[in-house]
């Protein structure tokens, strides 16, 4: 039996984003990127990709009343959310795209990305136009995930392969973003002083899939040929009621202009 396990409608984006960000993976990994962003009074900060407005408030209380932070969105539903979520707070959110940001040359202390690069369309253009944006020595730390290392124990590791296959050549347009970064920074002409990589590992398959949508993406990987019928139907029903692992690694990697 696998239909009460599994989410199997597609949630509102912006509900999605919240349920993360209230998760305590969500939080520890947000504080650590905080941590590693080191914001001072004063600094002008940017959240590109700053979807429904999550840490705008948290950047905005580390500024202080003489900084500013600044949010880019290209989603006009996110831009929104964000603005109604930052009223009375000194922040300004933009509807703008990584790839050409709406903002001047060397303006901001600190970037931050969080689970965006992995969606561009080009990354390296995005980066550049971070290292455009930074002040020299403004620092930029980015939070992406590297689909290439998720693992989800199966009896039969063939099922578990065709899954991450899946997820890597078609659920996600930079799956492998999160080992990549150091290289694309440093191609975009940042040091990168810091790579560290959180690899949380989930044995409850519910908790797992609020964040992977574990039934969906098998529904998917079924329409696009990477799995049979039987074979997901095999897959699903061991991850319901089997012992459950799986886990994914997430990288934080701090990069300086
Ligand atoms: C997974 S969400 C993360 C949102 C937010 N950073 C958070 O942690 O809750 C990715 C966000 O990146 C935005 N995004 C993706 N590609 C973008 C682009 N090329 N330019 C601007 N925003 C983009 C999406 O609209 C979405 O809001």
């Amino acid at each position: 039996m696998t239909s009460n396990v599994f989410e199997t409608d597609t949630p509102d984006p912006i509900a999605y984003l919240d349920r993360l960000a209230a998760t305590d993976l969500g939080r520890s990994y947000k504080k650590r990127m905080l941590d590693e962003l080191d914001v001072r009074p004063g600094h002008t900060v940017v959240d590109l990709g700053c979807g429904p407005g999550t840490d705008l408030g948290t950047l905005a209380e580390a500024v202080g009343p003489t900084g500013t932070v600044i949010g880019v969105d290209h989603d006009r539903a996110a831009v929104d959310a964000a603005t109604g979520r930052t009223g009375g707070l000194a922040v300004d959110v933009r509807l703008g795209d990584l790839h050409d940001l709406p903002m001047a040359d060397r303006t901001a202390d600190r970037a931050r990305t969080d689970r965006v690069l992995q969606h561009v369309d080009d990354p390296a253009r995005a980066l550049g136009e971070i290292r455009r944006v930074l002040r020299p020595g403004g620092r930029l730390v980015m939070g992406e995930p590297d689909w290439g290392t998720l693992t989800v124990d199966h009896p039969d590791s063939r099922l578990t392969d065709a899954y991450t296959r899946f997820v890597t050549d078609r659920a996600v347009a930079n799956a492998r973003i999160g080992s990549q970064l150091p290289r694309l920074a440093a191609g975009a002409g940042f040091t990168v002083p810091a790579v560290l990589p959180i690899t949380p590992v989930f044995r409850d398959v519910r908790a797992a899939d609020t964040i992977l949508g574990l039934e969906r993406t098998t529904r998917r990987a079924v329409t696009a040929g990477y799995l049979t019928e039987d074979a997901a139907q095999e897959w699903l029903a061991h991850l319901a009621n089997g012992p459950f692992l799986a886990s994914v690694t997430f990288y934080l990697v701090v990069a300086e202009a």
